[in-house]
């Protein structure tokens, strides 16, 4: 009996003794204003080692210094049962923002999260294509669980008996106060591992903490000038003759077109796949996609990563597959060496070799059904939990080293990311399809290190058609995905006019959207800015002009709600797309003075205005101040070595400036120094007189440049 209550004695002060151990350890400053824990040892896989995210010190360390955003001792970090447990406080007022592609909702307060990498089934519950396990606080830090396990995130919703700040109790009874969820002051996250690594970030702004986080990754991606244009992905069975009639077409209604996407019919198998070219489809890929190059349009694959038993490469990939098959397909363990050197062996001679500029790799985001259950096993050891986390980044990373390798920039799709993939050359999208929500997704991306396209397939009138034109020209990646329907951009001739003006306009805009890439690659800025964060941005300070009634208030949603459906995209212009059945929209104006990007004319400023939803328009604002360089309509983006008329537009009277990048916009050169960055700038309205200020580099494409006062 005596030796048994010693035992257990022991057993207790070793439980004990380990819990202390955590809460010991100390948070390690990793670059300014950013810190690592590492609950146990460090993990050999988490995601950011997957994504192969290396952090850009040199950037981070321009950042004024501060302070760790909590008190240490506010964090409870435990392990129980072969379980981490990470308790972090929350204040009363701050919302939480972030956790990747979620497409429903912008604060996820009070909301738990299931983080898995998945198909979106129509809730947010944490299943989703990226689950990216980052947050971000209106209070202006953010946290980071580097971990490829299966999170649960309890953000603000769970209360603890010992609790700081005690929700009331009320009686439901008697009182109508009674809530169901009662206030919590934790977000707590159950991560089913012993070894985590947890990073925190602060800053002075919540979009700092963005751009550090970013920063971290790696820096968001620069694309290719091409890749800023327009793209379509062609009917899934079509033959090399049908695709250049295809791009004839384009050429013929004068509608723009940089890149276009051959869907699984280019394979001679698919589902599980082969990557070799259908003899009968493509008799002589080399030549096609030389062809297509000579036009101006460059060459995209769809693939998804399961290896037919008749393929070439089946039998050199079979030692690497994992214990289960996906569609009959092997599945490679691509985080062992030798399955991604076949792959990319065998992808460079078949398809980068010829001209391919890149992939869009799909399926890569589960569905229980499926994938892989987790039960499988696979040669390097990893879970099968693990690896459904994060096979989207390797693979994305795989392809990225690639090209980059040849010196050659890609800008692809891809079904599934997660934390670290800012750097890496993909946008996300996926196979559901609601017009409101992809605008919520677009703008939840932009706090998570995320592209996402809110991509057109067809749609049930001319109206719908064009109101999801007009978003996606204003997204990383506009692009009609025609696989399954076979629509075209004049497939609903009452709306061409306005689909090709909208196109057209987006390749103007190339000089702005371009220089907004390239703030995400040097300087971490995300090119969708939700609205969330923007300095002094607070909707509650916002004010409602006009008479307002109690019951059929009609500002009364924008004001309660979280802001889901307007964004900035890049610093100057606020995009508030419309859609179906709109006559009308409430767009929120934040602090300052803002213009109508087409005329020119005062908007408003600091309030809600109602904007009559023209056909012909998707409303843009400018803010006061804004400049946007421009160029001509054209159907293929700028080519390496051309040199362009600059329009340069300004709205407001307030002095202002931007700075425009260039460089070929093609290679990696930019990485030695090849580029360059010039100030455009006006300091009195009044002269209508705007001027260039080299900043950096000799490298600018554009010449005879012209200023345009929009404001009268
Ligand atoms: C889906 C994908 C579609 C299309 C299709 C081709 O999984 O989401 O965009 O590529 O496969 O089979």
């Amino acid at each position: 009996m005596k030796s048994e209550k010693l035992i257990l004695l022991t057993l207790i002060l070793f439980i004990f003794s380990c819990n202390e151990k955590e809460k010991r350890k100390d948070w390690q400053p990793v670059a300014n204003g950013i810190w690592k824990y590492t609950v146990g040892t460090e993990e050999k896989l988490n995601p950011l080692k997957a994504a192969d995210a290396k952090p850009n010190l040199e950037k981070l360390k321009s950042f004024p210094s501060i302070e760790f955003p909590f008190a240490k001792d506010l964090i409870n970090i435990t392990k129980e049962n072969h379980k981490t447990f990470i308790r972090l406080p929350l204040d009363d007022e701050e919302q939480i923002y972030g956790f990747g592609l979620q497409f429903k909702n912008i604060n996820h307060r009070s909301k738990i999260y299931n983080l898995r990498v998945d198909h979106y089934g129509g809730r947010d519950n944490g299943r989703t294509h990226a689950p990216v396990p980052f947050y971000v606080s209106s209070k202006g830090y953010g946290v980071l669980i580097n971990s490829a396990s299966y999170i649960t995130a309890y953000v603000g919703s769970s209360v603890r008996i010992d609790s700081r700040n005690k929700p009331p109790v009320y009686d439901r009874n008697t009182d109508k106060n009674w809530d169901p969820q009662p206030k919590s002051d934790v977000v707590e996250l159950l991560i089913p591992a012993e070894n985590v690594e947890i990073i925190v970030f602060n800053a002075e702004t919540t979009l700092d903490v963005v751009r550090k986080y970013n920063l971290y990754c790696g820096g968001g991606y620069l694309p290719p000038k091409w890749g800023l244009g327009f793209t379509y992905r062609t009917h899934t069975l079509y033959s090399s003759v049908e695709v250049e009639n295809e791009v004839q077409e384009f050429k013929k209604n004068g509608f723009p077109l940089d890149f276009i996407g051959l869907e699984p019919g280019w394979m001679n198998r698919s589902y599980p796949c082969s990557y070799e070219w259908d003899e009968e489809r493509f008799p002589n890929p080399e030549e096609f996609v030389k062809r297509l190059l000579n036009k101006g349009v460059k060459t995209n694959l769809w693939i998804n990563p399961y290896i037919a038993p008749k393929a070439k490469l089946h039998e050199k990939m079979l030692p690497y597959a994992g214990s289960h098959s996906v569609w009959n397909g092997i599945v490679p363990d691509y985080t062992m060496e030798a399955p991604r050197k076949l792959f990319i062996d065998f992808y460079k001679k078949n398809q980068l070799d010829i001209g391919v500029s890149g992939l869009k790799i799909d399926e890569v985001d589960g569905y229980d059904n499926w994938l892989w259950p987790d039960l499988a096993t696979f040669p390097s050891g990893v879970s099968a939990e693990k690896m459904r986390q994060i096979y989207g980044l390797l693979l994305q990373d795989m392809v990225a080293d690639l090209y980059h390798e040849n010196n050659r920039r890609t800008y692809g799709l891809v079904r599934a990311s997660n934390a670290g993939a800012a750097h890496l050359p993909f946008v996300l999208y996926n196979d559901y399809y609601n017009h409101r929500d992809f605008i919520t997704a677009l703008i939840n991306s932009g706090f998570s290190g995320l592209l996402w396209t809110p991509e057109v397939r067809q749609s049930a009138t001319g109206e719908e058609w064009l109101r999801r034109m007009q978003s996606v020209c204003f997204s990383p990646m506009a692009m009609i995905n025609a696989w399954s329907s076979g629509t075209k951009p004049w497939s609903y001739p009452e709306v061409y006019k306005e689909v090709k003006e909208v196109a057209l306009l987006r390749m103007q805009l190339l000089p702005y959207i371009y220089s907004t890439f390239a703030d995400y690659h040097f300087n971490g800025t995300p090119p969708i800015r939700p609205m969330q964060l923007l300095g002094n941005f607070s909707m509650k300070e916002i004010s409602v002009k006009g008479d307002l009634d109690d019951t059929e208030n009609p500002y009364e949603m924008a004001l309660k709600n979280e802001l889901k459906d307007q964004y900035m995209f890049g610093e100057n212009i606020l995009v508030a797309p419309v859609f179906t059945g709109e006559t009308f929209r409430n767009v929120v104006l934040p602090k300052g003075k803002w213009y109508d990007f087409y005329s020119g004319e005062f908007a408003g400023e600091d309030e809600i205005i109602q904007v009559e939803a023209k056909l012909e328009e998707i409303p843009l604002f400018v803010k006061d101040g804004g400049i946007i360089p421009m160029i001509a309509p054209d159907l293929h983006a700028p080519q390496k070595d051309e040199d362009l008329p600059l329009e340069i537009k300004y709205y407001g009277k307030a002095p202002g400036s931007f700075l425009l990048y260039d460089d070929d916009g093609e290679t990696f050169n930019y990485e030695k120094g090849d580029f360059s960055w010039t100030r455009l700038k006006v300091e009195n309205s009044e002269t209508q007189n705007g001027e260039l200020e080299k900043i950096e580099g000799e490298y600018f494409g554009y010449s005879d440049i012209s200023w345009k006062f929009m404001t009268k």
